[in-house]
């Protein structure tokens, strides 16, 4: 499994698209440490990346959002509220459990399809919004 920001996750908005970048460069480290087998050492570590840096990634959106009256900023910010709900039950498994390697899969699986699917759908339709309303487009 490999993950990489391209042209396909842009949303125009250079912010936005710095702090993806920056998600998916510190994931594909934390995949780089699962190939050579350390990754259920590194869980915990990219759990509590993604807790503290999506929160404030997802407040700045968020923020967007109201500042362009966005009219589906209420449904996208229950997207990120169930995304910060899957990081943390996650980081309860992995805290009762230990990090298993099927919790690692299984994470790894379920962290990436959100983001992936999250930023193409709902991310890259409110960066549209936002530059049509900065008249950029
Ligand atoms: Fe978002």
């Amino acid at each position: 499994m490999a993950i990489e920001w391209t042209e396909e996750l842009a949303t125009g908005v250079a912010a936005v698209d710095r702090q993806h970048r920056e998600i998916f460069s510190r994931y594909s480290q934390f995949l780089g440490a699962c190939k050579s087998g350390k990754g259920r050492e590194g869980l915990l570590d990219i759990l509590a990346f993604l807790v503290s840096y999506v929160e404030s990634h997802f407040a700045e959106e968020e923020k967007l959002m109201r500042e362009v009256n966005y009219p589906d900023a209420q449904a996208h910010a229950d997207e990120h509220r169930a995304f910060r709900k899957l990081v943390l039950s996650l980081r309860e498994q992995v805290a009762e459990h230990g990090p298993t390697i099927s919790l690692l899969t299984d994470a790894n699986r379920r962290l990436l399809d959100w983001l992936v699917d999250h930023i193409k759908k709902s991310d890259r339709a409110m960066g549209g919004f936002v530059r049509q309303q900065w008249g950029l487009l």
